[in-house]
């Protein structure tokens, strides 16, 4: 505690008295949409019961605004705020504390090392919290997670356009086979030749985070509607012992390394 923390006459500082408060309406929220759960997970602004609430939306409506966020706030969050944004509305807590902004750490493959692309990255994040983790009984999230990284690697980017784009000359579309955000950006630059500063090349990034919470969406209504099934084919630990992109050979070239686990069979 600091020192100009003063004491009431209780002997409760007033950080306290606000947290205390916090906490109080967080359970209270928790309890209005029916998770009960215990009062130690209830000080956290999220509920750790699953699933999180969720009513249909919009594929076009989301990916809209998720074409609109990602020039405030980045691939990553502008996916997060798509779906979570309407539902803060429509359903209030547990979305309304999320700290959705939070998330703006995701672009650029995280804070710009290129590693996998926030739009996956925040699409798998909004299923994970919705459904909850596999873990916790239900595998849809884990299972959509998995097709939205194969839909991503395989769909010829961008696939969505938007009303009244930035950019109003016709972008040029690129597979990336890959959810990693240099290969899938390094490919579309390459092909459309646009530097990474370009308006060209950020309304791309815009239009891939639409296209990604748009078939998020998708996923998460045929859920909802009990109707979900899980598409992806990719199992590389099974085929191949090792996590992985399944086309090795465009970084590896002919000569695949064996991990360990395989060569001893
Ligand atoms: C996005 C590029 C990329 C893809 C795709 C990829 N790898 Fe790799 N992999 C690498 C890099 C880079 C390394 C580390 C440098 C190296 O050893 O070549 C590596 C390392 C490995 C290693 C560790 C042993 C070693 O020799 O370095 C194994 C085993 C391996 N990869 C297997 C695979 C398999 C199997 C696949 C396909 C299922 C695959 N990789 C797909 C880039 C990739």
């Amino acid at each position: 505690m600091g020192m100009d923390e003063k004491m009431d006459d209780k002997g409760v500082s007033r950080r306290q008295m606000i947290v205390g408060t916090g906490a109080l309406a967080a359970s209270a929220a928790v309890a209005h949409f029916g998770g009960l759960i215990g009062s130690a997970q209830a000080v956290g602004c999220t509920s750790e019961k699953w699933p999180w609430p969720y009513v249909k939306l919009d594929p076009a409506t989301t990916a809209q605004i998720a074409y609109e966020e990602w020039y405030r706030v980045f691939c990553g969050a502008a996916v997060i705020n798509s779906v979570f944004g309407q539902l803060r509305e429509k359903v209030g807590e547990p979305y309304q504390s999320f700290p959705a902004d939070a998330f703006v750490f995701l672009e650029g493959g995280q804070v710009g090392w290129g590693t996998i692309c926030g739009s996956p990255a925040g699409a798998n994040l909004v299923a994970n919290c919705i459904i909850g983790p596999r873990i916790a009984g239900d595998a849809a999230g884990h299972h959509i997670a998995e097709d939205i990284m194969q839909f991503y690697s395989e769909a010829a980017m961008p696939v969505f356009t938007p009303k009244n784009p930035k950019i109003t000359t016709e972008l040029i579309k690129t597979t990336s086979n890959s959810p990693l955000c240099h290969i899938s950006v390094g490919k579309w630059m390459k092909a459309a030749n646009k530097p990474i500063g370009s308006p060209e090349r950020k309304d791309r990034c815009a239009r891939v985070a639409a296209s990604t919470a748009y078939h998020l969406v998708v996923l998460l209504n045929a859920w909802k509607d009990g109707k979900y099934e899980a598409k992806s084919t990719h199992a590389p630990v099974k085929d191949f012992g090792i996590t992985a992109q399944m086309n090795c050979m465009e970084c590896h070239g002919a000569d695949i390394p064996t991990p360990p686990m395989a060569a001893k069979k």
